[in-house]
């Protein structure tokens, strides 16, 4: 079960990548929670769960119209408590994680771009209005610690790493317009861990006994994070354990 002390009931709760491994895992935790009332899950390829509580939508947060259509299905009011971003990409079939800078390709930094940091930038542009400004809400977005410039102490990943940092920059940026417009709005950029999923699979070999987590733990660790969230951590940077990490 997870765990939303801090809210009230009746929530409205927006998954935007309910498609992938942690937006899934999200999806199932909200769904099983009985204080959220309403979840509405928008992805690019369908998505497997069934429930009298879940609406299904497509968006594809490349085209700017696709995601003002997803915004509109759901406008009716400002009703929305929890907009969670599990959108991303690693690597695709002509795109693979740079190890040297002779091995960048300015289409796939462009494609990296477009899908880690333009596209939750386009997201926040037409789903914050969205939030209730009466109540909690959260804009929580999955970012990566290798996106930390603060961390980056191996290099490599160019494409990744520099679009999940301009993630964090846009991020904090839309947090300062935020606090003035909703101030009980909390835009949270958020590390999920090692998660075992599609986009983590390539890469898993070397990651250290017992720190590769099942999507449903990080998504349950994630909501404990964002429950213990108050107005004062809006911008910041929190991991799955609820530690800080320097951008
Ligand atoms: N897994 C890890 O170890 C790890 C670690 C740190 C951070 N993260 C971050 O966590 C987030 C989720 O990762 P994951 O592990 O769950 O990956 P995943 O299973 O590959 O899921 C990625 C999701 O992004 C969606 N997506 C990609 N391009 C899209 C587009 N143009 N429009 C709409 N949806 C699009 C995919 O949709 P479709 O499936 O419908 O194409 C899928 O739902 C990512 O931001 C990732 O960077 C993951």
């Amino acid at each position: 079960m997870a765990c939303l002390d801090s809210f009230e009931s009746d929530l409205e709760v927006c998954i935007i990548g309910a498609s992938g491994g942690i937006g899934g895992a999200f999806l199932k935790a909200f769904n099983d929670e009985s204080k959220v009332k309403k979840i509405y899950a928008f992805s690019r390829n369908n998505i497997d769960i069934t429930s009298n509580k879940i609406l299904t939508y497509r968006i594809d947060i490349e085209d700017e119209d696709s995601v003002i259509k997803a915004s509109e299905l759901i406008s009716t009011k400002k009703s929305i408590d929890i907009i969670i971003v599990a959108t991303g990409i690693l690597h695709n079939l002509n795109i693979s994680p740079e190890k040297n800078i002779s091995q960048t390709k300015s289409d796939s930094i462009k494609k990296v771009f477009s899908i880690n940091a333009v596209g939750p930038l386009l997201i926040a542009k037409y789903f914050i209005p969205l939030l209730n400004p009466k109540r909690k809400s959260i804009f929580a977005v999955l970012s990566a610690r290798v996106g930390s410039i603060k961390d980056n102490r191996l290099g490599g990943w160019t494409s990744y790493r520099t679009s999940k940092a301009a993630l964090n920059m846009l991020l904090k940026n839309i947090s300062i317009e935020v606090k003035r417009k909703i101030p009980k709005c909390i835009i949270s950029i958020l590390h999920p861990g090692t998660v075992n999923s599609e986009l983590s699979k390539p890469y898993q070999k070397n990651v250290p006994e017992g720190s590769l987590f099942e999507a449903d733990y990080a998504a349950r660790k994630l909501i404990k994070v964002i429950d213990n969230l108050n107005e004062d951590d809006s911008g910041l940077f929190y991991a799955w354990d609820g530690k800080l990490i320097d951008y």
